[in-house]
């Protein structure tokens, strides 16, 4: 089958090399990289690290208004549609180049796959919960990575073309643990202890477009009094930057670039505590048994909440101070994300459908 699958953000390139790697022993792909991130830091050095192919159209379509970058990407993706005629095209996750993707597509009538199907949040103000749910409703197979997404598809009336496979970011993860810990350097470098330093990260726009809740969050890291290290996304750097609360960090908190794969899995698998807003890095607390206290009012990954092992505490200053010093590791764990071979799943099941 000739499958052309579009990447565009971090998460996706993380998600995409397992999978990629899976694909390519019995199909042809070709990968298009949208250039929705585009730095060094924030695209590149994924595809160093995880050996991901070279994409084999670069769409540098870059940052912009939501309307504008998904409707720019629509565009582009639609001509390379056109000109490779392509059997299925694959999308991951929940950005713009995911929603632009698989609509191209789906107005070409190109059958879609969406991997990382069947996720709510349930709250519309997110950029991503429309990407979501549109995506969804457009795609012929939705490769649901747990019961919850495939539940969520049945009370939208949606039932064929889902499988339950488990998630590609355990296959991502296990993949590369032992790589990050021969590899990275992280802890060296900061000169951290393992187990007791924090490890946070913000990057949604409920979060860096709102200064008060940035400050409550800096405020409460910095109240905290523990070693915090803060790889800062570049939109957040903008934010404080705006701000002005780039120059006035509490002392505690070490402020990093965005880091690696290799480097963020090896920060967080010997953190004491991991505070974000990011939905994967949830995921990868979870798996790394390590306790998450999650800087939102809710979540898509319900299960590690329901498991004792996450904790949602918006931007509330007392509740992360509190959580910061209350919440511990829970003993109890039911593997939610499933077992290591998510890709390999669905590589089998791309392998034994016929598409027409
Ligand atoms: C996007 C996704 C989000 C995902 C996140 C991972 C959407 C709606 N959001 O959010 O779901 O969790 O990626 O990081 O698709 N920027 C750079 N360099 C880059 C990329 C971005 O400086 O390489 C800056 C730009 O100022 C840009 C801002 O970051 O305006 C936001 O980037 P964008 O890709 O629009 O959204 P993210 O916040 O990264």
């Amino acid at each position: 089958m000739k499958i052309v699958t579009i990447v565009g953000a971090r998460p996706q390139f993380i998600k995409c090399a397992p999978l990629s790697r899976e694909l390519r022993k019995k199909h042809t792909e070709l990968l298009v990289h949208t250039g929705q991130h585009y730095d060094l830091e924030m695209s590149d050095i994924f595809f160093e690290e995880l050996h991901i192919p070279k994409p084999d159209y670069y769409l540098g379509v870059g940052s912009g208004s939501h309307g504008k970058q998904t409707g720019k990407i629509l565009a582009k993706v639609e001509e390379v549609l056109i000109k490779e005629k392509p059997e299925l095209v694959l999308v991951y996750g929940d950005t713009n180049s995911t929603l632009a993707g698989a609509l191209a597509a789906a107005k070409l009538h190109i059958p879609v796959a969406h991997v990382e199907a069947g996720l709510r949040s349930f709250d519309r103000t997110m950029p991503e919960e429309i990407n979501r749910v549109l995506t969804d409703h457009i795609s012929d197979l939705l490769f649901c990575p747990t019961q919850t997404g495939i539940d969520n598809l049945a009370q939208e009336g949606i039932k064929s073309g889902v499988h339950l496979t488990g998630d590609v970011m355990v296959d991502a993860l296990e993949y590369n643990r032992e790589i990050a810990e021969e590899k990275s350097r992280i802890l060296e470098r900061f000169a951290l202890v393992p187990g007791s330093y924090l490890v946070v990260t913000v990057h949604r726009p409920s979060n860096t477009d709102n200064r008060e809740h940035m400050e409550a969050i800096l405020s409460a890291l910095g109240r905290s009094g523990k070693r915090v290290v803060f790889p800062i996304h570049p939109r957040t750097r903008k934010c404080l930057s705006d701000y002005g609360l780039l120059d006035t960090l509490p002392a505690n908190i070490i402020l990093s670039e965005s880091l690696g794969y290799l480097d963020m899995i090896r920060l967080m698998a010997h953190a004491e505590k991991i505070l974000t807003d990011s939905g994967g890095m949830q995921k990868e607390a979870y798996l790394l048994n390590v306790p998450c206290i999650t800087l939102r009012e809710n979540t898509e990954w319900v299960e590690t909440v329901k498991d004792g092992w996450n904790v949602l505490v918006g931007a509330d200053y007392f509740m992360i101070l509190s959580e910061i010093v209350n919440i511990k590791s829970s003993k109890r764990k039911i593997g939610v994300f499933g077992t290591i071979g998510a890709s390999r799943r669905i590589a089998d099941i791309l392998n034994s459908i016929k598409i027409c």
